[in-house]
């Protein structure tokens, strides 16, 4: 997979030696109100404000307190933080120890995906390099300040990347979602306050630390600022990682990546949105169409009901079972595909289940279930008439 290695924020230069020092000599609230001031919105997919949830964990009651980096990546589709972990392993230590003393914390840990174990030693060796050059450890920078960070590898099942059932699967219990309240801020990881971020964030907040709000605010729109790593991957001549301004519409993307024949394009994966051709003028940012990074691209011959069958396969696997709406919701639809399928489902189940795939975005209990529907509801509402058109018997 090639990576457009275009330098903007993330993929531009940084003294990272340079930038940690720097950042451990200003105060720790003056290093939050950076990141306030940048607008920087948490890129694993959320798009929670990063200076919030630091300054909430700063303030949080406790002696001890935690960063984890989410590196389980297992949107289908993303493939972005895997180039960070390989290629920029000692900005994402930096980003984590310059988290580390804005919230307080001396422990991180990197919850790494399973199917990334072959990228452990290469982070472990990143690790020891820096604490041998005092960027990790006791005494970082000669501060009194200690940070120090291990890896735990994930075991692979999509739900441990939700961050609270990832602090399950953490502390060796089945991964599942928590109840929220609390949140992680205050009662995560062994009930401390912690702090979990992607992989990204960690190491933009580094480059905005060093370079300032106002140069990363010369990138994206007013809601969503900044650049954002996009895996692009399907029907496209140049797929792979790329680092573009927020706020770009689907129509230049497709450009970039040469999709410009596209009929669809998937933004934010599995979960995400089907955007169809008639609305690539739209924009991808926090505003309009949101995405953790991943793109796929459907050209003109693509049979959309399979797209929604292969998604809501994948939610059928990955739904931990907790919660009937996810449960039971996620395969009544695949029944409904199926029937779709074989040309035997009403246009008015059809609208039953459309009905069903709305209330399991309210009535679920975390992010997967609420969002598991997305594909398939977009889909339905862009492609009908493909959908019925190719599979009709009678209705
Ligand atoms: C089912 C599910 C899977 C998720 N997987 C990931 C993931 O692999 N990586 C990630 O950074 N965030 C993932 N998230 C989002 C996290 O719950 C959390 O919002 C994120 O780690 C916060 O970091 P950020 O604020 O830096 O974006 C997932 C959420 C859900 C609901
Ligand atoms: S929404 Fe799905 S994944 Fe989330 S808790 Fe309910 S069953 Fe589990």
């Amino acid at each position: 997979m090639s990576k457009a290695d275009k330098k903007l924020v993330i993929f531009s230069d940084i003294d990272v030696e340079k930038a940690l020092k720097n950042a451990l000599q200003k105060p720790r609230p003056d290093l939050i109100s950076e990141v306030r001031e940048s607008g920087l919105k948490g890129r694993g997919g959320a798009g929670f404000p990063t200076a919030v949830k630091w300054n909430l964990a700063a303030s949080a009651q406790g002696d001890r307190k935690f960063v984890i980096c989410n590196a389980d990546e297992g949107e289908p589709g993303t493939f972005k933080d895997r180039v960070l972990l390989t290629d920029y392993a000692e900005q994402l230590v930096a980003g984590m120890v310059l988290a580390g003393y804005a919230v307080g914390a001396k422990e991180g840990i990197i919850y790494l995906r399973a199917e990334y174990t072959y990228l452990r030693k290469n982070l472990e060796a990143t690790l020891e390099k820096m604490r041998g050059r005092k960027l990790l450890g006791k005494k970082i920078s000669g501060k009194d300040f200690e940070f120090d960070i291990h890896i735990h590898m994930g075991s692979g099942a999509y739900i441990c990347g939700e961050e609270t059932a990832l602090i399950e699967s953490l502390e060796g219990h089945r991964g599942e979602p928590r109840n929220r309240p609390p949140f992680p801020v205050t009662v995560g990881y062994l009930g401390c306050p912690t702090s979990v971020n992607n992989v990204e964030t960690f190491i933009t907040a580094l480059h905005i630390v060093e370079k300032g709000a106002k140069w990363f605010k010369t990138y994206g729109t007013e809601k969503s600022t900044g650049t954002k790593l996009f895996s692009v991957s399907g029907d496209c001549d140049k797929p792979g990682v790329y680092e573009l301004p927020m706020g770009i519409t689907i129509k230049k993307l497709l450009e970039t990546v040469g999709g410009e024949d596209a009929k669809a394009v998937q933004v934010g994966g599995a979960s995400g949105t089907c955007v169809p051709r008639k609305d690539f003028d739209r924009a991808i940012a926090y505003e309009d169409v949101s995405t953790g990074g991943s793109i796929i691209v459907f050209g003109p011959f693509r049979d959309m009901l399979e797209v929604a069958i292969n998604f809501m396969e994948f939610f059928c696997d990955e739904s931990c079972g907790q919660c009937t709406p996810c449960r039971l919701g996620t395969e009544t639809l695949l029944e409904g595909l199926d029937m779709l399928d074989e040309g035997k489902c009403s246009l008015k189940y059809l609208r039953e289940l459309c009905s069903l795939g709305e209330t399991m975005q309210v009535a679920s209990k975390c992010g997967l279930g609420q969002s598991a529907p997305n594909a398939f509801l977009s889909i339905v509402e862009n492609f009908k008439s493909e959908i019925l058109d190719s599979r009709c018997t009678c209705r």
